[in-house]
């Protein structure tokens, strides 16, 4: 691998770009390449061995660019398939947005973890918030279907986007801190803030996960010469209309002209 090698980041849909924002603010000086399943996204509500698979030609595609490291910014592609990434793909450095995190609720003493189906079920981040704080933390999780497809709509505020938090979060005790265990909740920051009148702490791994690959890659003389200009590719398998406005949500500012890929095995 060489420092000039662009970085790999990938998600099942668009939700990915918020981890290529906080990228692009930390290693400004990269190159990145994105991917958006976009044909096949949601992988929330998949089976595991599917979610693998995908997974493994997301990933193909990625090396097929040439990257020196990939980021799965896709909270279910880490809960199910990380490891099996790591192992299919020895060659690379594969990392996920789960231990960042767990690693962004330090201080928590009651927290809910929201996140896709898949990502629940997997019971990766109780796993990684044990691992780090031990028994002494109250962990709730929910998984909150609906908000994907509101956070795609782009409601992400008002009474259908109230209504839909108000339907998972009634039934949960008030945590102090909640962790958007998915690529997309970021969206939904301000109006899960607003259902709590501002009383709980909201994080998400985006700033960890740019941190940590930050930390690999000065680690291992990866980094960009700071003479680079970085730089922002766009793949995705399907480009529906509305496909621009949606990407430039995600990454806060305007997006490149995307690229349209097949992915297959
Ligand atoms: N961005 C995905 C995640 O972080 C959510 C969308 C999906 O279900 O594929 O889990």
């Amino acid at each position: 691998m060489t420092a000039d090698q662009p970085i790999g980041i990938f998600d099942s849909g668009l939700g990915g770009l918020t981890v290529a924002a906080a990228v692009r603010k930390r290693l400004p000086h990269e190159k990145i390449v994105y991917l958006g399943d976009t044909a096949r996204v949601p992988y929330g509500n998949r089976s595991p061995e599917t979610i693998h698979t995908f997974a493994e030609q997301d990933a193909a595609f990625l090396i097929s660019k040439n990257v020196k490291a990939i980021v799965a910014a896709c909270n279910t592609v880490s809960a199910t398939a990380l490891t099996s990434l790591q192992e299919h793909f020895p060659e690379l450095h594969i990392s996920g947005v789960i231990e960042p995190g767990a690693d962004a609720a330090a201080g928590a003493r009651r927290i809910a973890v929201l996140g896709t189906r898949a990502t629940i079920n997997s019971g990766a981040y109780v796993k990684a918030l044990r691992e780090r704080y031990g028994e002494n933390l109250e962990i709730i999780t929910k998984s909150c279907p609906l908000f994907v497809p509101l956070v795609e709509e782009g409601v992400l505020n008002g009474p259908i986007a109230q209504e839909v938090i108000r339907h998972y979060l009634e039934k949960i005790p008030e945590p102090d801190t909640i962790l958007l265990g998915c690529t997309h909740y970021p969206l939904l920051t301000e109006a899960i803030n607003e259902y709590y009148n501002g009383k709980v702490r909201i994080v998400d791994s985006a700033d960890a996960a740019a941190n940590d690959l930050k930390k690999y890659l000065t680690d291992n003389n990866l980094l960009a010469s700071e003479d680079n200009h970085g730089s922002l590719q766009l793949y995705a398998s399907d480009i529906a209309s509305g496909f621009r406005e949606q990407a430039t949500r995600f990454l806060g500012t305007d997006v490149p002209e995307p690229g349209k890929v097949t992915l297959t095995d």
